[in-house]
């Protein structure tokens, strides 16, 4: 059973992601999403919601499961007995920082290696930092999450 890990903050999911998750677990049999536990970004979202929204936006997709972690990556896709880790990549400047993230993970667990997916064009300009920053200043962001995950951010920026 091939197994993979598509790690990140999503904080919050977009369509980006989803678009990715949907590729990676059709390339896989299984995909468990790890939602990194990252106080030190000060995320908008706690990682219980993070989790949350992103159950609800893979709901339908059967071999998908999400979870969250601590720690070092390499060590949760370990732990999920997974020998591959998924990221999207945006444009070259996503490159450069990933292909060095790919090889330090590489040197701490040669096992273990890192697919590339190139993001959907559609998605090419979208971040999780800009949907907050489009939302904060009462921007749209219906071409940018899922109706669910829309209602999330502004009930969070209302509080
Ligand atoms: O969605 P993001 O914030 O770009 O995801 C980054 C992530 C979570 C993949 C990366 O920060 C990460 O792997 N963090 C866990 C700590 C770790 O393993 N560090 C070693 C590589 S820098």
């Amino acid at each position: 059973m091939k197994r993979a890990i598509y790690p990140g903050s999503f904080d919050p999911v977009t369509l980006g992601h989803i678009d990715v998750i949907k590729r990676a677990s059709s390339l896989f049999d299984w995909l468990i999403i790890g939602v990194l536990n990252n106080r030190a970004k000060s995320p908008l979202f706690s990682v219980e919601e993070r989790v949350k929204m992103l159950k609800e936006v893979t709901k339908d997709i059967p071999n998908v499961e999400v979870k969250s972690f601590g720690g070092l990556t390499v060590d949760f896709a370990r732990e999920c007995g997974a020998n591959a880790l998924v990221r999207g990549l945006r444009a070259i400047t996503d490159f450069e920082y990933e292909l060095q993230i790919a090889q330090l993970n590489r040197v701490i667990d040669p096992n273990i290696d890192t697919v590339f997916l190139t993001t959907n064009l559609k998605y090419a300009y979208l971040s999780s930092s800009s949907v907050k920053e489009v939302a904060a200043y009462g921007g749209d962001i219906s071409h940018f999450v899922t109706p669910y995950v829309e209602n999330e951010v502004h009930k969070k920026l209302k509080r």
